[in-house]
């Protein structure tokens, strides 16, 4: 069609071009907001853990919950289950401490967490049966986090700092 174009249909092209340029723009724009939108409510919907024995807001809240969920097994004071480390007349293993005496400090944050999460369901069986619950539909993420905030504020400083390395 380009020979016989009157200078009038030219410019109707170009006018025509421009447009659908200024339209693929605008489409490219509206997608990347999307984008951004989509990226933005990703993150705020991912679950946070926080563990932070340093904020008193989060080791205030750990401690409601440890009192509620955790104290009737391992202990109102973290010492854990009564006869902790004798064997267990009912085949149940028993709850370890959470203060420095226990194991909870030989482990990550990780899997702590996931211990809470999951409860002794998690365990093999061939490491024996646990009664803990698994949390993960009864806490939020923010109280388990804080429950951990909670049991590492008690840990004296050396201990915290090498459970922090792990
Ligand atoms: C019904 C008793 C019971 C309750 C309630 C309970 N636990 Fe436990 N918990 C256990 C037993 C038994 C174990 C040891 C076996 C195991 O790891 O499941 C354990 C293990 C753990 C461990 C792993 C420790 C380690 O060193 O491997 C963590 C962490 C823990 N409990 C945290 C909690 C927290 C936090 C709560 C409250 C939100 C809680 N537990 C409530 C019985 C309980």
């Amino acid at each position: 069609m380009s020979k016989h174009l009157t200078k009038r249909e030219r410019k109707e092209v170009k006018q025509r071009q421009k447009r659908n340029k200024t339209i693929m723009v605008m489409v490219g724009l509206a997608a990347l907001i999307l984008l951004v939108v989509a990226a933005a409510l990703a993150l705020s919907s991912t679950p946070s853990y926080a563990v932070d024995p340093t904020n008193p807001q989060s080791v205030a809240l750990g401690k409601q919950v440890y009192d509620v969920q955790c104290a009737s097994c391992h202990g109102a004071n973290l010492e854990g289950q009564e006869g902790y480390g004798q064997p267990s007349e009912d085949g149940l293993l028993k709850a370890p401490p959470h203060d420095e005496t226990g194991h909870t400090w030989h482990h990550n944050n990780a899997y702590l967490i996931e211990s809470i999460k999951k409860g002794g369901a998690r365990l093999p069986a061939d490491v024996g049966v646990s009664a803990m619950p698994p949390y993960e539909n009864i806490l939020k993420p923010a109280e388990i986090g804080a429950v951990l905030s909670y049991i590492q504020s008690t840990w004296p400083e050396e201990i915290a700092a090498q459970q922090a390395m792990r």
